[in-house]
């Protein structure tokens, strides 16, 4: 049981072969954090970590001669107003007005297995032996509130979870304005922070900066997750690489306003927290109520920023994502988006179809455009209901017409939005997010439905459940295009306008729910004007995400390289479209839009026939080599190899190596082509030392040993650059053992 409860020092310890996570008992009853980081020695008492003496100024929690002052202690989920200054981890309004808590330790269970959160999304266990549990029960004394603190250890992974839950075991109404899910003290603020930042067609790109006294964090006001900051942070020592040094890895299982901030005292502490935004965020709990706060998900690695990302792949790859399409390779697709927009008819996307069935797709996906009046983005959202004069014989006729040539068919559906001009914004003007006198900002001709309402959520069920019942649909892509502005919701009285927000991501969950339960054997992808929604949240219900909206090779180096920061290959949906590109105006080859897609849910996005016949002969060839790779690629092993946010920023690569090592697929692709630069070594990484590969790029083949391949790298001849076509060209090494 890798969590020990020492009853003489009152301490737990959390641990397994790559992580130890200490937790005592102050001399007030609330909770010290000890230690957190590589595997320690267990004894029977770490009180000597817990250091305390009189502080100029220090405003003391226990009577004298006691010096514990909170705001020089690293506390496991800390309160303000009791002698620490720094930011809170929760905040509860009691009627008097008073802020001020003391909860104290009253009990603890120690359980193995991992309980469910469900409504809300989390990370689970197949076998109550994958991983255990602890649960710290603190009581306020004055209140009865009940803050009960949650803990899972994985067995095999360097991985803890946290959540926390909120109970009104008192007797009057107490009001939540803060709770987040996560807090950690860490001892010393020498650490760099690393996030992914961006906005719209630039989603995750890597930032670094170090750490510095005050608060530096992240954050979305925006509704959703956001592609302004992603929901993860990760602190890395200065000298830690992606291969070697000390990383602390935060991602937030959640889809809706979040922040993450690292606050760096005086005192040279380091307070990490990640949480629903207290913006926006205000629970009313009556006696006996209670709220759950999401799950933060906690990986510590020793050994560097590729081993924590691949901790999070194999966490969220096997025991976030959910259904049948958790552990299968994902079909290539054909989206018709970009090849037509909204402007199609039957016979057009047949004709894409067609040729995307000629070439090996398997799978045909119909974008935005078949429903109601959708003609351009000024009208029809909400209307769930087929446009006969595009696609006269419903979508069920076309899903059978395209299933018919040997494809599997997918649809298009945006549940959360209404245009005002569609029959359903006529009908119930009341159902969107609106304050009452104010203008309410449309975005993209778009307003967004209140969520909150349970009615609201019946009705887009039940018009949405209807299209899929009624049709062959393998494959659902779930849009979210626009931000939430005057988040005031109609049914809503003051008091609770405060939990709208959040309660709206609980009815985005719940009608995911419903829809996967009623149809296991889809395949969900989530997307959000490209990746604005891309995160964990996400993920349990839909195992993969459009990335970005941005489609040029040379930007999706970076969007994915920085997206493999914590999620999965197969979740990262990446697909070849027509050049010039829609977004960037550029020309990339094929053969790098290709090879750039692979690293991905793959998949194909323009018209088909518009290619050369030359052009549709590499398409071929691409799909075979895919299928023969995807396993690998997807299911692998993944390995950043070269930043295009570093060095000469101008080279990317990366690496996926399949579970038994005996196979590999490497990418290294540059930007620029620059003249006459000198020869490159790419060390590779994750194979066997000792087995012999056959390396195979384009029509060269050589032979080497694992530890040649680790240690002196795969030997690169710039020159070859001009030949496969200077500026953004692109290699795809692939590794067989023999
Ligand atoms: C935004 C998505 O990211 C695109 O792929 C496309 O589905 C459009 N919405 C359709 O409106």
């Amino acid at each position: 049981m890798p969590i020990l409860y020492h009853e003489l020092s009152r301490q737990f310890h959390l641990y397994n072969d790559e992580v130890s996570y200490i937790i005592g008992v102050l001399e007030n009853g609330q909770m010290e954090n000890l230690y957190y980081g590589a595997r320690i020695r267990d004894r029977e008492s770490f009180a000597h970590l817990h250091k305390e003496s009189y502080v100029p100024m220090g405003a003391y929690a226990c009577p004298e001669p006691s010096t514990l002052s909170l705001q020089h202690t690293r506390q496991e989920y800390p309160s303000f107003g009791t002698g620490d200054f720094r930011y809170p981890a929760y905040e509860v309004l009691q009627k008097n007005g008073s802020i001020v808590m003391e909860p104290k330790l009253v009990s603890h269970a120690i359980f193995a297995g991992k309980k469910k959160l469900e409504p809300l999304p989390a990370t689970y266990v197949e076998k109550d032996t994958e991983a255990d549990s602890l649960e710290l029960t603190l009581e306020d004394a004055l209140t009865g509130l009940r803050i009960v603190l949650s803990y899972t250890i994985y067995n095999a992974l360097p991985v803890i979870t946290r959540s926390v839950r909120f109970e009104n075991g008192g007797k009057e109404k107490l009001v939540l304005k803060k709770a987040m899910s996560v807090n950690v003290d860490l001892p010393d603020g020498d650490f760099e922070m690393l996030h992914l930042t961006g906005a719209w067609s630039r989603e995750r790109f890597v930032r670094m900066r170090p750490l510095d006294e005050g608060v530096q964090g992240i954050y979305s006001m925006c509704g959703c997750s956001s592609a302004e900051h992603n929901p993860f942070l990760a602190l890395k020592r200065p000298d830690a690489t992606e291969a070697a040094g000390e990383v602390y890895g935060f991602s937030f299982v959640y889809s809706g306003n979040f922040v993450g901030q690292v606050e760096v005292s005086t005192h040279d502490a380091a307070r990490v927290m990640m949480g629903i935004h207290p913006h926006l965020f205000s629970w009313p709990l009556e006696p006996g109520e209670g709220f759950q706060t999401p799950e933060a998900v906690m990986v510590y690695s020793a050994s560097g920023m590729n081993h924590m990302s691949q901790v999070y792949h194999e966490l969220y790859r096997t025991r976030l994502c959910r259904g049948v399409w958790r552990d299968r390779v994902r079909p290539v697709l054909l989206n018709n988006w970009e090849a037509t927009l909204m402007d199609f008819d039957e016979e057009k996307i047949l004709r894409i179809a067609e040729k995307g069935r000629d070439v090996g797709v398997e799978l045909f996906v119909l974008d935005d455009g078949w429903f109601g009046a959708r003609n351009d983005d000024h009208a029809g959202l909400g209307d769930w209901v087929v446009n006969t004069k595009k696609l006269p014989d419903g979508i069920t006729g076309l899903a059978k017409k395209v299933e018919a040539m040997g494809l599997k068919f997918g649809l298009w559906i945006e549940p959360e939005m209404v245009n005002k001009d569609s029959d359903l914004y006529r009908a119930h003007p009341d159902w969107i997010f609106s304050a009452p006198g104010r203008f309410d900002c449309p975005s993209r001709n778009q307003h967004v439905l209140d969520f909150s309402r349970p009615e609201v959520v019946d009705y887009i069920h039940g018009m949405i459940s209807k299209v899929i019942r009624e049709a062959s649909i393998s494959y659902i892509k779930w849009d979210m295009n626009r931000y939430i502005t005057a988040c005031y919701s109609a049914a809503a009285d003051a008091e609770h306008q405060g939990t709208i927000m959040h309660r709206y991501i609980l009815g985005v969950y719940d009608l995911y729910t419903r829809l996967t339960t009623e149809f296991p054997d889809i395949l969900f992808e989530s997307c959000a004007s490209g990746g604005a929604r891309f995160d964990p949240g996400m993920l349990y219900f839909a195992p993969q995400a459009w990335t970005s909206d941005d489609t040029d090779a040379n930007e999706r180096m970076r969007i994915q390289y920085g997206s493999s920061f914590v999620y999965p290959i197969s979740s990262t949906g990446a697909h070849v479209s027509a050049v010039p590109n829609q977004q960037t105006v550029r020309t990339t080859p094929i053969q790098t839009r290709a090879n750039v897609a692979f690293f991905g849910a793959f998949g194909y996005e323009l018209d088909l026939n518009e290619l050369s016949e030359e052009e549709l002969a590499q398409v071929r060839e691409q799909i075979v080599y895919f299928k023969e790779h995807r396993e690998t690629i997807q299911m692998g092993t993944y390995w950043r190899l070269r930043s295009p946010f570093e060095g000469n920023q101008n080279e990317t690569a990366w690496m996926t190596v399949s579970p038994d090592k005996r196979e590999a697929v490497v990418f290294y692709g540059q930007t620029l082509n620059h003249p006459n630069l000198g020869g490159l070594r790419l060390r590779l990484c994750g194979l066997d030392p000792a087995a012999e590969y056959e390396v195979v790029c384009g029509e060269e083949k050589s032979v080497h040993f694992g530890d040649e391949l680790m240690n002196v790298g795969l030997i690169l001849d710039r020159f070859e650059f001009y030949r496969r076509g200077g500026d953004f060209a692109s290699f795809l090494y692939t590794l067989k053992a023999i």
